[in-house]
C-alpha cells in the first residue's frame, strides 16, 4: 500500500488530490481545520481515508498528526508528503501591514518546511520501501511577481527554494524533493483575494487593484481543473525520474513563456499599463 499525506485537502487542488490518489489505489491521509471538514471528508471517502485535523500554524499539532499516521502506516514508511494547503494575502506592499505578511509566510513557507521536518523519519527508506518524496504545490508567482501579490509571490519563490536546497541536502537519503509550479486553477482561492484586500482602498492603488482582482476572476473562470494538478502531484510521486519542478500555466505561451522571456522592464511597462500603473495616472489623479 502507497501511504500519502495531502495538506488541505478540504477544497480545491487538495480535494481533487486526494480524489485522484484514492482512485489510483493509495491510503491518503488529508488534513483540515475543522472537525466538521473532517467529518465531511470521511463521508465522502469511507475508505482507505484518514482525516488529520491541524492548522499550518500550529507545530503541536502538526506533530501529533505525525503519530496519527505512524500507527497507521506501522512497518511501511509514508510514500509522499504533499504541501499544498497555501493562502493568498494580496495587495500593495506599501500598505501592507506586516503581520499579515508573516502570517502569509507561516502558512505558505513555514508551516511547510515544518512539516518537511516532521515527516522526515516517516519518508526515509524502510525494508525495501523505497523512499518518499516531497511534493510542493508552490505557484508560477515564484517566477513571475505581479503588482498587488508581492507577499504570495514572495511567499512561493521562498517555498521553491526551500524545495531545492532540500533535494540537494536529503541526496544521501534518496529522498526526492518536487516543485509544481501552476497558474490559475479553477479553485475558490481567488474569492479570498477582494476579503483580505482592504488594505489598498483609498490608496493610489485602488484603481490598479480592483483591475487586478478583476483579471484574477476572469483568469480563474478560464483556469486549469484542479484534476490536472492532481495528475501532476501523481506523476511527481511515481515517475521513476521526477523532474525537478512541473511548470503547469493554464497557457504556455501567452501566460508563461512570453512573460518570462521579455526583459524585464519591458513586462514592467505592460502590467502597468494594464493595472492603471503609468505614472501618467498619478499625474491626473492629482491633478484638481
Ligand atoms: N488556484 C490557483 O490558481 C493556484 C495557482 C497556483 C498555486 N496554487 C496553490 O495551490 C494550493 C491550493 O490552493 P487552492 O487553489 O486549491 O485553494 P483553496 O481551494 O482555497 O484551498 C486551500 C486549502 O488550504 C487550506 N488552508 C488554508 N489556510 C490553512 C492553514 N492556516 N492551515 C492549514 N490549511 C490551510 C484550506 O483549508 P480551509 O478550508 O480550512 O481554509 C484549503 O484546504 C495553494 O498552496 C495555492 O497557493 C493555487
Amino acid at each position: 500500500m502507497k501511504y500519502i499525506v495531502v495538506t488541505g485537502a478540504s477544497a480545491g487542488i487538495g480535494l481533487e488530490t486526494v480524489r485522484f490518489l484514492l482512485g489510483k489505489g493509495c491510503y491518503v491521509f488529508g488534513s483540515v481545520r475543522t472537525t466538521a471538514d473532517a467529518d465531511r471528508l470521511t463521508g465522502l471517502f469511507p475508505e482507505n481515508f484518514t482525516p488529520l485535523v491541524f492548522d499550518l500554524t500550529d507545530d503541536v499539532a502538526m506533530a501529533a498528526s505525525v503519530e496519527q499516521v505512524a500507527a497507521i502506516i506501522g512497518e511501511s514508511n509514508l510514500t509522499g508528503l504533499i504541501n499544498n494547503a497555501g493562502i493568498v494575502v494580496p495587495g500593495p506592499i506599501l500598505h501592507l501591514p506586516k503581520e499579515k505578511m508573516r502570517h502569509q509566510f507561516e502558512v505558505n513557507t513555514f508551516g511547510p518546511m515544518v512539516l518537511c521536518q516532521l515527516y522526515f523519519p516517516l519518508l526515509k527508506k524502510k525494508g525495501n520501501n523505497p523512499p518518499g518524496r516531497i511534493v510542493n504545490i508552490s505557484s508560477l508567482s515564484a517566477e513571475i511577481a505581479l503588482p498587488f501579490m508581492g507577499p504570495y509571490s514572495a511567499s512561493k519563490r521562498a517555498l521553491s527554494n526551500l524545495a531545492h536546497a532540500l533535494r540537494r541536502e536529503f541526496y544521501p537519503y534518496g529522498i526526492q524533493v518536487v516543485d509544481i509550479q501552476p497558474g490559475r486553477v479553477k479553485t475558490g482561492i481567488v474569492d479570498t483575494l477582494a476579503p483580505n484586500a482592504s488594505h489598498f482602498i483609498g490608496t493610489d492603488f485602488e484603481a490598479g487593484m480592483k483591475r487586478y482582482l478583476e483579471s484574477a476572476q476572469y483568469l480563474r473562470d478560464r483556469g486549469l481543473s484542479p484534476e490536472s494538478i492532481a495528475a501532476s502531484v501523481y506523476k511527481a510521486l511515481h515517475e521513476a525520474r521526477p523532474r525537478l519542478r512541473y511548470v503547469k500555466p493554464y497557457r504556455y505561451f501567452s501566460r508563461w513563456k512570453i512573460p518570462s522571456s521579455l526583459p524585464a522592464r519591458l513586462l514592467d511597462r505592460i502590467l502597468a499599463k494594464r493595472l492603471g500603473l503609468l505614472p501618467e495616472y498619478l499625474k491626473n489623479k492629482n491633478t484638481p
